[in-house]
């Protein structure tokens, strides 16, 4: 892949929370979605590249556009599977919260696991707690682990986790533990790139959350040298025959190979609402502006870029 790819990607990412950006707070997540994807549809087609999508908005009878199997980009270039997320946090939006991106990754044909739309469980470290954790250890082994790992004492260590009913039994152990925890409410694509930047305090991105989503933060993980442990989580027969027909084991540990494999990757996320990692877009009159991440897994690479974008010549951004 060219590295200059990595620049028309952010381009994609910025028009999805630009457009997105302006239902922050307005309680309609769907039409915050349907505006994502539709800057982020537009601004596609001009970057140079044959990509496919593999983890998308659905399947091509239930959404209108980047749905998986979908052609992206002009054409001429490289061969790629891209994986989108154009709006990580719907909800977020919707009340205005914390940590919402607009996410894509980019890896050679071949080397991103089309994960099922289905549960993931997760575990995710930063590069200091690579190779010290185990999906599959009780979870004392692995705070004690990354405790470890990065100097802390167990009670200066700080979770991550979805707050979901079905994790109150692993919230309830990590208080046992006296561990520090950040309870989010959605968004565990941002609480899995945390914990590879120091500044935002996280050690441990812990639970269920989607298996899309998983395999978006393991490229992240991977330019940034962290880590991601998975496993599928079927809900249903018809999910568990999805998996059997996609030839994924329900059983394994998915690694970071498995999520994404090969040397090379780029990933980019632009901040929709304010989180630890990036700033929220800002609007003033016809002014937005932006925060992204972009990051390349063959050189490690992680820029961080603030975009000011002229409005009134991007009418197509434009919400009122
Ligand atoms: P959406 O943007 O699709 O709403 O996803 C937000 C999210 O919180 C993800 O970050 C997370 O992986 C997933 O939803 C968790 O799913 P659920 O809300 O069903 O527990």
């Amino acid at each position: 892949m060219e590295r200059s790819l990595s620049m028309e990607l952010v381009r994609v990412t910025e028009a999805a929370a630009l457009a997105s950006a302006r239902w922050m707070g307005r309680g309609k997540k769907d039409e915050a979605d349907d505006a994502a994807t539709t800057a982020m549809r537009d601004v596609f087609d001009t970057i140079p590249m044959k990509g496919t999508v593999v983890i998308g908005e659905g399947e091509m009878d239930e959404a209108p556009m980047l749905y998986i199997g979908e052609k992206l980009g002009n054409g001429y270039g490289p061969r790629v599977d891209v994986a989108v997320d154009p709006l990580e946090g719907t909800s977020i939006v919707a009340s205005g919260g914390w940590n919402a991106l607009a996410v894509i990754a980019v890896a050679d044909h071949g080397n991103l696991l089309h994960a099922p739309d289905m549960y993931m469980d997760k575990i995710a470290v930063g590069p200091e707690a690579v190779g010290q954790i185990d999906i599959n250890a009780p979870l004392i082994d692995n705070i004690k682990a990354v405790a470890r790992a990065k100097n802390k004492d167990i009670e200066d260590v700080v979770v991550t986790i979805l707050n979901r009913t079905k994790h109150e039994k692993i919230v309830a152990e990590l208080r046992d533990l006296r561990v520090r925890i950040k309870l989010i409410n959605d968004g565990d694509v941002a609480g899995a790139i945390n914990t590879a930047f120091d500044h935002t305090g996280v050690d441990l991105l812990l639970g269920q959350g989607g298996a899309p989503e998983g395999v978006l933060a393991a490229v992240a993980l991977k330019c940034l040298g962290g880590e991601l442990q998975g496993k599928l989580v079927p809900y249903n027969d018809e999910e568990m025959k999805r998996c059997v027909k996609m030839g994924l084991d329900v059983n394994k540990v998915l690694m970071m190979d498995d999520l994404v494999a090969g040397d090379d990757a780029i990933f980019a996320a632009t901040g929709v609402t304010d989180g630890e990692l990036l700033k929220g877009v800002q609007f003033k009159g016809s002014i937005g502006t932006t925060q992204s991440l972009v990051l390349r897994a063959k050189s490690g690479t992680a820029r961080f870029i603030d975009g000011r974008h002229s409005l009134n010549k991007k009418p197509n951004l434009v919400f009122k």
